[in-house]
Formats: structure tokens, sequence, C-alpha cells
């Protein structure tokens, strides 16, 4: 099996790379990634030797690189991990969202109809359901929730997922969808909550909490996500859409407070900054779907996985030192320029 993994020089992408080649090691896995600021070769530097692997820089919304690539790899399921994934970065600049979300979405769809796939997945999130209340915990996202947007990353998502969608049903593409919570773990780029926060308490620095802290997020091991996607691809049915989570909400003054206890250090390094325009009150996922159809539930608590990532964090520091001094963006001319 031939696997085309998109957006795998980030965050997510990064770790399922890992995930496939460790857990199948008989496939064979190709990444098309086009190196934005998000994307770092470091993550993939122990892939790179992998016979079984092959890294393509490149950019899921150029029609002439992407059908290219699959006129060479041919590849038997495509996972589109790819997007620019920042809410606040949306804010500022929401049209570079538009075309690599939603165009990007649509070059790769293209492709696999001419070239023909087995599957091909798109990687979404629960914020395209909108926000749910604090004061309702018993109120969940299902797969029926309405599409109810709050930020141009949420919109751009959830007009992917209708695109995906909609060549399901015109062209009869064997699609998938899975929209998962919060992801946290090994890799993960210090401009989102826990990884800016650990890197910060490790350098002193104020840990900037929006609002009161109060907002709510249904926290996933990126491992789970990864098994989750894994086994839809391989076992869920066309045309589906797959919720995942894993019922571990906190509010982010809960998150803040277990890294700084993690790490030893005061709480007198948490500063209530100006809110978020537009912010998310709470995300809580309902995963019965995923649980009754594949089997698939989380194996890692947040208390154990927080623990597991703090520990990362302190034993990868050129990882994340290299993002804040910004030498990672050399990386790849450095390694790779003349090969
Ligand atoms: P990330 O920002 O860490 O990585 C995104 C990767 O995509 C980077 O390597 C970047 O270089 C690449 N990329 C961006 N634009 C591209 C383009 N035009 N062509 C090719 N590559 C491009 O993101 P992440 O956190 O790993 O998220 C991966 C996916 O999972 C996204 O689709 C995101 O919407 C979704 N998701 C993320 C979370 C989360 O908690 N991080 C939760 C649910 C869903
Ligand atoms: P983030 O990691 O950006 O993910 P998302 O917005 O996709 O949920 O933010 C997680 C939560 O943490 C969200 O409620 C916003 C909040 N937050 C802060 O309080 N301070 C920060 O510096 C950041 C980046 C996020």
């Amino acid at each position: 099996m031939k696997l085309l993994v998109t957006g795998g020089a980030g965050f997510i992408g990064g770790n399922f790379i890992y995930y496939i080649l460790n857990r199948h090691p008989e496939d064979k896995v190709v990444c098309l990634d086009a190196l934005t600021y998000a994307g770092n070769m470091e993550t993939l530097a122990s892939a790179m030797g992998n016979s079984h692997f092959t890294f393509v820089k490149g950019d899921i919304s150029e029609r002439e690189t992407v059908f290219d690539l699959f006129q060479k790899e041919k590849p038997d399921i495509v996972i589109n991990f790819a997007a620019e994934s920042h809410v606040d970065r949306s804010i500022v600049d929401p049209g570079l969202f538009l075309h690599t979300n939603i165009l990007g979405t649509g070059v790769l769809m293209d492709a696999c109809r001419k070239y023909g796939v087995k599957r091909y997945h798109q990687v979404s999130t629960d914020e395209v359901y909108g926000d749910l209340p604090l004061d309702q915990p018993d109120l969940f996202f299902t797969e029926n929730t309405p599409l109810h947007t709050s930020s141009p990353y949420s919109a751009s998502k959830a007009s992917a997922d209708l695109l995906v969608l909609a060549y399901h049903r015109t062209f009869g593409l064997p699609v998938s969808i899975s929209r998962c919570s919060n992801n946290y773990g090994p890799y993960h780029f210090p401009e989102k909550l826990i990884p800016l926060m650990i890197a910060n308490a490790l350098n002193d620095k104020p840990l900037p909490v929006y609002g009161k802290g109060e907002n709510v997020r249904d926290w996933l091991y990126v491992e789970d996500h990864c098994a989750a996607i894994d086994l839809i691809v391989r076992k869920g049915r066309e045309g589906e859409i797959y919720n995942i989570g894993g019922h571990n909400e906190r509010t982010n003054l809960q998150v803040v407070k277990a890294i700084l206890s993690e790490l030893n250090k005061p709480e007198s390094l948490i500063r209530f900054v100006t809110d978020r325009p537009g912010h998310d009150r709470r995300y809580a996922i309902d995963p019965t779907k995923i649980h009754n159809q594949l089997g698939w539930k989380p194996v890692t608590r947040f208390e154990d996985g927080i623990k597991r990532t703090v520990k990362w964090y302190l034993e990868n520091r050129p990882w994340w030192e290299h993002i804040v001094n910004g030498e990672y963006q050399n990386y790849y001319a450095r390694m790779y320029g003349n090969r």
C-alpha cells in the first residue's frame, strides 16, 4: 500500500508518518509539504533515511505539481493534513486559509479522480461545529451537529468538508472525513497553547492566557488521533464522517497550571491578556460512532499525556529552540539543498 500524506512536515502529519512507518513497515509513504512557516524538516529527520519514505516539497494548491506527483507515485490512499491551522493567524490573514484549505483540497481531489485512489481522507476539525456553552456540560458534538463556524480557519475547514462530500456524491470519489478535537504531543509548533506555554515557562517568560482562561478544549494525545485515522482509512466506510475525541475536557487555565506544576514553575508567570475575537467557548466531542463502528477509543489520559509531552519538550530542546530562533527554516536548504 502506498500512502500520500500531505502536510507531513507539520505536527499531526509528522506524527502520523512515524505511526505508519512503525505500525505498517510494509507500506510506502510519500509526503507532500510546501514547508510553510509551520513545516519543519527537523520533524521528519528520522524518517529521511527510511527506504519506504519519500519527501516532496510542493504546494497542494499547485495543480501541475500535484498531478505530476500522482502520475509518478500513483498513491493508493491520500490523507490530507496540509492546511493553515492557526485560528489567530486566520484572523490576521483569512485569504491564505481559503486558498490552501479549500482550493488545495479541491486540487488534491481532482488528482484523486484522474488517477484513481482507493480512499481520499480529509483531516478536519471539531471547530466546524462552532462552540458549546460553558454551562451545559451534557452537550457534545455528534456527526449530525449542524456546521456553525466562528473563525475564518473553521469556516475554511467546513467549506473543504462540504467540497469533499460533494465530490463523493457527484463523482463517486471514495472519501472519508475525520473531525478531531485539540491535539497535543511531540512536534507541536510553539504558537499553539500547550507548546507555547511549555516553551515560555522554560524560558521564565510570561504565559499569555486569553480572557479569563475559562474556555474549554477536549484534549487528545496525538498518537490516539493517528490510530483513529489509520483505522478509518483502512476500515472506515466511504462517504462517512467520524468524530474523534477523548472526553478529556479542561479549561485553558487548568492546562496552563498543569504545565507549570509539571515544570515546577510558579503560577505568577500567568498573564491574563485581551481575549481572542469570536473566541469559541467550549469544544467537546461525542466519539460514540467511531467507537461502535471501528472499536477505536483513546488510550492516553490527559494526566499521562501532558507528562509525556512536557518530558518530550525537555528532552528535545533544540527542536523547539530552532523554531523560536528561526533556524529551522534554513534546515531544508542546509540538508537537502544540493541533493
Ligand atoms: P500544522 O500547522 O502543524 O502543519 C500543517 C502542515 O501543512 C505544515 O507542514 C505546512 O508546511 C503544510 N502546508 C501548509 N500549507 C500547505 C500547502 N499549500 N501545500 C502543502 N503543504 C502545506 O497543522 P497540524 O496541527 O498538524 O494540523 C494538521 C491538520 O489537522 C490540519 O488540517 C488541521 O486543520 C487539522 N486538525 C488539527 C488539530 C490540532 O489540534 N492541531 C485538531 C483537529 C484537526
Ligand atoms: P490553540 O492552541 O490556538 O487552539 P484552538 O484555538 O484551535 O483551540 O488555543 C487553544 C486555547 O488556548 C484557545 O481557547 C485559545 C487559548 N490560548 C491562550 O489562552 N493563549 C495563547 O497564547 C494561545 C495560543 C491560545
